[in-house]
């Protein structure tokens, strides 16, 4: 970031202390935020602001401590001999200690009234429907896991995972968990090149995948794409195939095996592996800004800790809930919150096959009817997109079941928070800000939803344990509402190990931008009350004139108009200010386009953030070009910009019909 700069949101919380460096005379703490309901906070764990500054007080002055009380609620073969081995930038967490998460998601509660309390229910896109006890769970992922072995399967060997979202997915990753095999799962809408790249960087020894997936009511070939990209995949031994679909599919004897054979013969106990607490537990592969995928590494005893601890707070799960993470297992989010913090924790998770809109834009609010979720915790991006299909869609079902909302994945637009908050909420539920990422394996700052109040646009305060800090590339911490790179000062136990096979590229990328921190790619802002709001990526940066704008805060100027649906923007060369504003904007459904609303939008933007901040074109779209998992592909939409005829690398976009149609926008 070349020249940090005071936040210009026009947040009502933050408008008084954001947008001056003077401090009112006045300004009381919190102002403007949301407190959480009374009786929320009454059965939460942590009830008060007081509650969570006396634990976070706590943990941070002696995080050892901290994390050694928490790593105690959990089972360990054998106890550990040091909680911490820092030597920058490789953390040893527990060390000489053994456990096996796949015990501590499923063993544990099998001695307990939960053996019988449903785990995993799950929601088929054709409208099926399964329940799995911890009891019934525990033997699937027994029998799938000597099926692993039998197959020569075993401590330390990468197994590949491609599979669409059935419980069977929950159940190869938890097998692998229980063996010590290390997975690898690539997202069910990746393509052969995808899997070649993943599988060759990992030198996985099996793949597990499906005959197909149901999306949109379309059958997703997913064992044709394994066969395509098999040739290209010396390393692979094995192709476990789960039937799910009944499509056709060619079956190689020579290395194919169906799950349901291996799985028939196989006994339903096998003994959880005692493992080292460092013991390799997955590789989880994420986009880098070079194009090659970086495989984040992860391991056992540390992220066990975080993701268990961070569902218990943030989520605040009870026994009696059924909880709805609407990630794929492809996504961190999916591996952290669908799987191994909710079953940690003895908890009920619901997991969903297909799409929102199949086969109508209502499927998650008829699910949530359905099961009575309580609790609730999608992106950004999909709450976005349920604005614009309207309200008439969750106002048809009856919602009151939920007690508790999450976002994750990005920046929320204010507007689409307070949307969420009042749509699907009712105005009873708190909703909890999460920011992590892949490499932090769990969250990291969130609000406690019966204790922080919470700032439309702010993921609020770190988690206990968690140090955060907001600096100068020289490390400096930067003041109030002054704009910096957010880093996390001291190690903690589900960070990230390394990149996978590269511990250059691990040190270049996250510890060589601020010394002596890990540095999160993100930069952010601090107001006074503490509360982090992250900007967005620092290479999402615009400088026009010489200040810096982020993407996400003149996206979410755009999105606070009453017509706009999304928006994403972006920074071309121009020979006045060095860089001027293009955006893509999204209508929402009955919105009047035309060179009238482009103006207008403009001078809101103007209006919201400042003339510096006016985008100098305006090109209305049907949809933008996202990731798979919702984040917008800026780096596209710079060349589409640029008027190129090729743009780069579109391996993980998600629907390639949108690059023509984006090219068809005018540019007036
Ligand atoms: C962004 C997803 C603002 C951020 C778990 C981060 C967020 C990146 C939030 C990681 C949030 C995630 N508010 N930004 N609540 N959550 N991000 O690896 O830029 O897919 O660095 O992990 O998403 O994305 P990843």
């Amino acid at each position: 970031m070349a020249k940090a700069v005071k936040s210009r949101r026009k947040e009502p919380a933050q408008k008084a202390s954001a947008t001056s460096k003077k401090k009112p005379a006045a300004r009381k703490p919190f102002e403007g935020a949301y407190p959480p309901p009374a009786e929320f906070s009454k059965l939460a764990r942590v009830k008060s602001m007081r509650e969570y500054e006396k634990l976070y007080a706590e943990s941070v002055k002696n995080p050892e401590k901290f994390w050694a009380g928490i790593a105690k609620e959990l089972h360990w073969f054998k106890p550990w001999k040091k909680v911490l081995e820092w030597k920058e930038p490789f953390a040893q967490w527990f060390v000489g200690g053994q456990t096996n998460i796949s015990y501590n998601c499923l063993d544990r509660h099998l001695n307990t009234w939960r053996r019988n309390k449903a785990a995993i229910v799950w929601e088929g896109e054709p409208g099926d429907s399964r329940t799995l006890t911890y009891d019934q769970l525990h033997r699937e992922v027994c029998k799938f896991a000597n099926a692993l072995k039998s197959l020569g399967i075993g401590k330390g060997d990468r197994v590949a995972v491609y599979m669409g979202m059935v419980p069977e997915l929950a159940v190869a990753i938890l097998a692998c968990a229980r063996i010590g095999a290390v997975h690898s799962v690539i997202f069910g809408g990746f393509s052969t090149n995808a899997i070649v790249d993943r599988v060759h960087d990992c030198q996985a020894k099996a793949i597990v995948t499906c005959d197909g997936a149901w999306r949109r009511g379309k059958v997703v070939p997913l064992k044709d794409t394994v066969d395509e990209a098999m040739p290209k995949c010396p390393t692979v031994e094995h192709v476990i195939v789960y039937k799910r679909c009944g499509n056709e599919i060619k079956m190689h004897s020579d290395h194919d095996h169906w799950w349901h054979e291996l799985c028939a013969g196989a006994a339903d106990e096998c003994p959880a592996t005692p493992l080292d607490s460092e013991h390799s537990l997955f590789i989880l592969y994420t986009s880098g800004s070079t194009g090659k995928p970086k495989g984040i590494h992860h391991t056992t005893g540390g992220y066990m800790l975080g993701t268990y601890l961070t569902t218990k707070l943030v989520f605040d799960v009870r026994d009696t809930d059924v909880y709805w993470c609407t990630a794929d297992i492809g996504w961190v989010t999916g591996h952290s919150y669908i799987v191994y913090g909710p079953l940690c924790n003895g908890a009920t998770s619901l997991m969903y096959e297909g799409a929102p809109n199949h086969p109508d834009p209502d499927r998650f609010w008829s699910i949530i009817q359905k099961y009575r979720v309580n609790v609730f915790y999608t992106a950004p991006t999909a709450i976005r997109a349920f604005i614009k299909w309207g309200e008439q869609w969750p106002r048809r079902h009856d919602l009151s079941s939920l007690r508790l909302l999450g976002t994750v994945g990005e920046p929320i637009n204010p507007e689409a928070w307070r949307w969420y908050h009042s749509v699907i909420g009712g105005k009873r539920c708190p909703i909890v800000d999460t920011w992590w990422q892949t490499e932090t394996g769990s969250i990291m700052m969130s609000p406690l939803p019966g204790a922080t109040p919470t700032k439309p646009g702010s993921c609020t305060r770190p988690l206990p344990g968690i140090q955060p800090d907001i600096v100068t590339k020289e490390g400096q911490s930067k003041p109030a509402n002054e704009q910096g790179l957010l880093v996390v000062r001291k190690p903690w136990p589900s960070m990230l190990r390394g990149i996978w096979g590269d511990p250059k590229r691990f040190k270049d990328v996250y510890w060589s931008t601020v010394k002596g921190c890990y540095f999160t790619g993100d930069g952010a802002v601090r107001d006074e009350d503490g509360y982090y709001w992250i900007i967005g990526r620092v290479d999402d940066v615009i400088i026009v004139a010489g200040h810096n704008l982020g993407t996400a805060e003149v996206e979410s100027a755009l999105v606070s108009h009453a017509s706009v649906a999304e928006a994403a923007v972006i920074g071309i060369p121009d020979e006045l200010t060095g860089h001027a504003i293009v955006a893509f904007v999204t209508l929402k459904d009955g919105a009047q386009p035309g060179a009238d609303l482009k103006q207008k939008l403009m001078e809101h933007v103007a209006h919201e953030i400042g003339p510096i901040a006016k985008p100098k074109q305006i090109r209305l779209t049907g949809s933008l070009p996202k990731t798979r998992s919702g984040k917008i592909m800026r780096r596209l939409l710079r060349d589409i910009a640029a008027g190129k005829a090729q743009v780069g690398d579109t391996t993980t976009l998600e629907d390639y019909s949108v690059l023509a149609k984006l090219r068809e926008t005018d540019e007036s």
